[in-house]
């Protein structure tokens, strides 16, 4: 079955891709995705300087999902803009996910990431592992403020990574900033931040970055990813595509973010878990899911699922 999907005006020959963060930092991991069945090349979220990241252990799989606080391990921009046009050779394309510490951070990555050609740029407003830095998604007036300018120095398809959010009353402020600032499509969810999880053996935290809190991914998150897919692909009137990030661990899941309204899937846990090998099990569990249901391609089912 043909997975391919369309975001933005731009062709993914497979819906499943990374998310930005899971093996996706050196040049070695942006080529190995290069070579896999990953519907796209998402990278890490890049910062004006290259970053060491957080003290490890800073990342822990567990039974049912993942906590990290990784504190953004990554090239420096410059880097990633000298790397970009290479990684154009794997004929899929390319997501520059940018980070900062302040607007001109983001301004500053922005404007060379986007002569560097990217396919798609993806802000994220929604790092929770910066000791004393605040999620920037959580607040309304300092996204627009930010966002405005970014818009500005950004020609290709740009995109807002968001954390997630547990009011209507937050989705629908974040809604009207992102209608005022024109984007052009959404990553929904970043990790649930600053969730703790406890060995009670050992009677300590299981990652050393912030007493131990992180940010949750994996299985656990997938109701609160859905809920945010399903509940912005419904404040936009479903015209707004959107890549549902969160829980993704078979082709079912897949198909639940696709059904509340996701264009495209990302996978972070259970591919830092498993390996470059989840994209062709997924490709594999998603089609026949969608076979299975009738269902011609991803964009068939989208938004589809049915209230009571
Ligand atoms: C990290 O590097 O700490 C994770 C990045 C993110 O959650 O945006």
């Amino acid at each position: 079955m043909d997975l391919s999907t369309t975001i933005a005006g731009v062709r993914f020959p497979s819906c499943l891709m990374n998310a930005a963060g899971a093996r996706c930092v050196t040049r070695e991991e942006l080529e190995a995705l290069g070579r896999s069945h990953a519907g796209a090349i998402v990278t890490k979220s890049m910062t004006v300087e290259p970053r060491q990241g957080n003290p490890e252990p800073r990342y822990h799989g567990f039974p049912g999902g993942s906590i990290n606080s990784m504190g953004l391990p990554n090239l420096g921009y410059r880097a990633y803009a000298q790397l970009i046009p290479e990684l154009r050779k794997f004929k899929k394309p390319v997501m520059a996910s940018i980070a900062g510490f302040s607007d001109e951070d983001f301004v500053t990555i922005a404007k060379a990431i986007n002569e560097s050609r990217p396919d798609l740029v993806e802000v994220n407003l929604s790092c929770p592992n910066i000791p004393g830095e605040p999620q920037i998604g959580y607040d309304a007036n300092s996204s627009e403020r930010l966002l405005k300018r970014v818009r500005k120095v950004v020609s290709v398809p740009m995109g807002v990574k968001l954390p997630p959010y547990f009011d209507p009353a937050h989705q629908e402020k974040m809604v009207r900033v992102l209608e005022r600032v024109g984007v052009d499509f959404l990553s929904l969810i970043n990790s649930v931040g600053n969730g703790l999880v406890v060995d009670p053996d050992k009677e300590c935290v299981v990652i050393k970055p912030k007493g131990g809190f992180g940010g949750l991914g994996g299985a656990l998150i997938k109701p609160v990813a859905l809920a945010n897919v399903r509940a912005f692909w419904k404040l936009f009137g479903g015209r707004l595509p959107i890549i549902g990030t969160g829980g993704v661990v078979t082709g079912a899941d897949a198909f639940e973010h696709l059904l509340c309204g996701a264009s495209a899937v990302q996978i972070g846990t259970t591919l830092v878990e498993e390996g470059l090998g989840t994209f062709e099990r997924l490709e594999k569990e998603l089609a026949a899911v969608l076979e299975k249901k009738g269902y011609a391609s991803p964009s068939a089912c989208r938004g589809a699922l049915r209230e009571l």
